[in-house]
């Protein structure tokens, strides 16, 4: 097998010869072996914009996870290639909701509240469907057909706002914790929040707890946040005192609220960069990214809340040999694992995702 070395040569030759023939987008989350070929890294939202930022790219080849590069053929150009350099490279939390059980979902739901696609008197839709961007085009498509919309960790709130000017109720997916800390930090009442097991008859609620319900929550979880806990801020606190915690709002709610601060990947770089002082920061978001912080800000002592090493198992699939072996691959004319969305699906899905980039705060 070829060392780092190597593959980094290969990475930097195939790049210079396609130069603005391609852009290599990567998420914090990638190990550092791949983030320094990216043109640009970024949160999940900034990544999309920047799928849409460059038309004069033949091929766009995105480090991160399927869903990520679903969403960059979305919104690029007709005739541009979105690439996956390893295919395996999928999300836990996005398989968490398929198509089917959320369509299943909707018919259970309109069985409780009428008709979901008719507005009551006041203008009003019953239900707002919004889909985390961890979720397939499919389901994508789904929300955009029913007049729903997308939302990254960066924009959840402004999101949920643009949902509750058009409905009575928003059935938020697949993340329950980044649903449910949006929600509280709104002002919604947690028996305000049913929660919606796609495994169990109305979800495991009663009609009335669906009736009520403002931020209906779906099942689904990030296997890397939900480890972070309180007591991992307890003894950062004691040991550490003046400590900054600051937690992905993937995390469950007792630890977003026991932390400082909570916000998306790039929320935490710039609360990171933004500290004019020496400052000890306790993280609770993916590995890969706490180090790189820690390296690149030597001023600061920042560490990661799970003293377990705790990385994102599918972003980690993203190896330099996949990235030299695509890149080589276009340079020979040849086109490696490209994400195509089917028209059918992309063309909803596109319309949820540009709500979803013009809503205002
Ligand atoms: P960001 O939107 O903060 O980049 O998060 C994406 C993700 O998958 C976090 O687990
Ligand atoms: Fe999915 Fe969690 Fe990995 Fe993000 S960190 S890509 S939500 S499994």
């Amino acid at each position: 097998t070829a060392s780092d070395e190597e593959l980094t040569e290969r990475i930097v030759a195939a790049k210079q010869t396609l130069g603005d023939r391609v852009v290599i987008l990567g998420h914090f989350y990638q190990r550092d072996e791949v983030v320094q070929h990216a043109d640009y890294v970024g949160d999940s939202f900034q990544l999309a914009q920047a799928a849409k930022a460059h038309p004069e790219a033949e091929a766009i080849v995105f480090c991160g996870v399927h869903f990520m590069a679903e969403t960059a053929d979305l919104l690029s150009g007709p005739t541009q290639k979105v690439i996956l350099p390893n295919l395996a490279a999928g999300c836990s939390m996005a398989d968490m909701a398929d198509i089917d059980q959320v369509e299943d979902c909707w018919e259970q739901l309109a069985d409780v509240l009428g008709d979901l696609d008719t507005p009551d008197e006041d203008g009003l839709l019953p239900v707002i469907p919004v889909t985390y961007m961890n979720s397939s085009a499919a389901i994508k498509g789904f929300v955009g057909r029913h007049g729903g919309i997308v939302c990254t960790s960066s924009n959840a709130r402004t999101v949920l706002d643009w949902a509750f000017q058009r409905g009575r109720r928003v059935l938020f997916f697949p993340d329950q914790h980044l649903g449910r800390n949006t929600a509280k930090a709104m002002g919604v009442s947690l028996d305000q929040m049913p929660m919606w097991n796609p495994n169990r008859p109305l979800g495991g609620s009663s009609a009335e707890e669906i009736a009520e319900g403002r931020v209906i929550l779906w099942h689904g979880f990030c296997s890397v946040h939900r480890r972070f806990t309180v007591d991992q801020i307890d003894k950062a606190r004691a040991e550490h005192p003046g400590v900054r915690v600051i937690v992905h709002p993937e995390s469950p709610m007792a630890v977003v609220d026991a932390a400082d601060e909570s916000g998306s990947t790039d929320v935490i770089r710039r609360a990171i960069e933004g500290a004019t002082e020496p400052t000890t920061f306790a993280i609770g978001t993916e590995i890969n990214l706490v180090q790189r912080l820690a390296a690149q800000n030597p001023q600061h002592e920042i560490f990661c809340l799970d003293p377990v090493v705790c990385p994102c198992s599918t972003m980690y699939r993203i190896h330099p040999g996949y990235l030299a072996w695509v890149l080589e691959g276009l340079v020979d004319g040849t086109v490696q694992n490209q994400i195509e969305v089917p028209d059918a699906v992309a063309d909803p899905a596109r319309v949820a995702l540009e709500r979803m980039l013009e809503a205002k705060p």
